[in-house]
């Protein structure tokens, strides 16, 4: 009996030792336990995600709405070749104006090769403080109203002879008209 007892504690000993009996119970018991409450943080989180969402989503979704009236077109008063009232579009006058921006800036007294086009909607020619005009440019008569601007920026050099601004001029009318618009909205202070 003693040598049976001894071989059966010898081998629960044993089985302890491997911790198969730890696995078979307790340990089996808490694994899916782990699994549980891991999920539960899991789950937790996901609708904690889903209700961040849709204020983020909002939170992207405003400044498309704020950009789009600065970028829907902008009526001139300009006419067109078939009579008609023309329309500009700022954004893409912006693009335009980088063919300007070497020699002008819309920044008030900043005069470059070009004198600054601040305020320069509805003014008259040659009048920036502080910039050498042409003869030509100051005796042109020209107030600068969008389609004064409009049939200058065509050709420069036949608009007013004897010009001193080097640039060749805009044949398309949507590039005077977009650039135009991009000015009118930003040759002035907020
Ligand atoms: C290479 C330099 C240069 C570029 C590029 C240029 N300009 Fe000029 N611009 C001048 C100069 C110089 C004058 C002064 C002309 C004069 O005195 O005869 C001038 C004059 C003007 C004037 C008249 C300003 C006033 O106070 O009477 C306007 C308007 C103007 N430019 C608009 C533009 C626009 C818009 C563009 C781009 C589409 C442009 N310019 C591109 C050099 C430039």
């Amino acid at each position: 009996m003693s040598n049976r007892a001894k071989t059966l504690a010898a081998s629960i000993a044993a089985l302890l030792a491997t911790g198969a009996l730890a696995a078979c119970g307790g340990g089996g018991a808490e694994a899916p336990k782990e699994t549980a409450t891991a999920e539960a943080p899991a789950d937790a989180a996901a609708p904690a995600a889903d209700a961040a969402t849709p204020p983020a989503a909002d939170a992207a979704a405003t400044p498309p709405a704020e950009a789009a009236p600065a970028a829907a077109p902008v009526e001139l008063d300009i006419t067109g070749a078939d009579g008609v009232k023309l329309t500009g579009d700022p954004a893409a006058g912006e693009r335009v104006f980088r063919q300007c921006m070497s020699c002008h800036s819309l920044k008030a007294g900043e005069n470059k090769t070009g004198p600054s086009l601040h305020a320069i909607i509805g003014r008259t020619a040659g009048q920036v403080p502080g910039f050498n005009y042409s003869d030509a440019n100051k005796a042109s008569g020209k107030v600068w109203t969008q389609q004064a601007m409009f049939d200058y920026l065509e050709n420069p050099r036949a608009a007013i002879p004897g010009t001193i601004m080097a640039f060749a001029g805009l044949r398309k009318p949507e590039d005077r008209a977009n650039v135009i618009a991009y000015i009118s909205l930003h040759d002035h202070d907020e």
